[in-house]
């Protein structure tokens, strides 16, 4: 029976696989800190030798993005290092690789989505670090695939869907960047794209490695579109709803620059996996509706 090896355990991808159903006849592990702390890539060899799957894919990241200004070294052991053992091993197996990367590899200059081939300029140590994890992994594997996603939330991880309820349960106010646009997605699709991904990689039909671009469809938007969205589906089951004021990311000063336009191109992994995209207006409903059932029943 095929074997999925997930590492990452309590992450909001990791939560999202090991809740996914799973293809028929796979089975999935999931390998969390207490087991394996991705600082150790020897501890990486090791699991991924003991366990011989078809496909090992990396759901765990170091993703304080403002944090990671202040601790590079931390960061790249964590994303750019442990990809890199990651693949190698799984290679030593047989097995294909499933790693996870992100918009922030982009400087947010371009007009239009971003494609695949679009070259990186990463503003921050956070993006670096992974820029430096896909190149990593691609090199050290050639049943690589890189999935490149953005501002991912789900219902209980700390996002920004959950953060901008809580905020809204405290303030009347409430200013929210309005110069950097994007696609929200829900951890939920990502984890089924992750997974048809990893199966096709892992047993084949044998699909073209190397990068994809995968988040949820429909029109971009800015972060203060998203929190307008958030409000207008949550209310009045949720909270009252805050007064949004546009602020720019100039203003934030927050330790780490962020792209201007983080929007991905979706056509080659809608191609080569066939997979639809929901709009993130839809995904995000559900994840509001499960939000207020859990509070309703909590
Ligand atoms: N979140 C986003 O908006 C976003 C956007 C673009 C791309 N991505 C990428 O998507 C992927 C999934 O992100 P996510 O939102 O699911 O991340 P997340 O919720 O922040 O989870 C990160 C996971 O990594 C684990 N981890 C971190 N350092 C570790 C270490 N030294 N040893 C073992 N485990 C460690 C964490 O474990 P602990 O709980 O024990 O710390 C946690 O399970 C990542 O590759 C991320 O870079 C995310």
């Amino acid at each position: 029976m095929p074997l999925a090896l997930v590492f990452g355990r309590t992450g909001q991808l990791a939560r999202a696989l090991a809740a996914a159903p799973l293809p028929e006849g796979w089975r999935l592990e999931s390998v969390g800190r207490e087991e394996v702390d991705l600082r150790q890539p020897k501890a990486i060899a090791r699991t991924i030798e003991a366990r011989r799957p078809e496909v090992v894919i990396n759901a765990a990241a170091y993703t304080g993005v403002d944090q990671a200004e202040a601790e590079p070294l931390e960061a790249a052991a964590v994303n750019a290092f442990a990809p890199q053992a990651m693949a190698a091993a799984a290679l030593e197996v047989g097995a294909a690789f499933v790693q996870l990367s992100t918009d922030y590899v982009f400087d947010g200059g371009k007009h239009g989505p971003w494609t695949e081939d679009d070259p990186i300029r990463p503003l921050s140590v956070y993006g670096q670090t992974k820029a430096a994890g896909e190149a990593s992994a691609l090199a050290a594997n050639p049943r690589t695939i890189v999935v490149r996603t953005s501002w991912v939330y789900d219902a209980q991880g700390r996002n920004f869907v959950t953060t901008m309820l809580g905020l809204a349960a405290e303030r009347d106010t409430l200013e929210v960047v309005d110069d950097q646009v994007g696609r929200p997605t829900s951890a939920r699709d990502l984890a089924e794209a992750v997974l048809a991904v990893a199966v096709r990689a892992g047993v084949g039909p044998k699909p073209r490695y190397g990068v994809y671009h995968f988040t949820n469809g429909g029109a971009e938007v800015s972060w203060k579109g998203f929190a307008e969205a958030i409000f207008e589906l949550a209310s009045p089951r949720l909270v009252h709803r805050p007064e949004i004021r546009a602020v720019a990311s100039a203003a934030r000063a927050a330790p780490a620059a962020r792209p201007a336009n983080s929007v991905l191109a979706l056509g080659r992994i809608i191609a080569e996996f066939d997979l639809t995209p929901r709009d993130w207006r839809t995904a995000l409903a559900e994840t509001i509706d499960e939000i207020a059932a859990a509070r309703a029943g909590g």
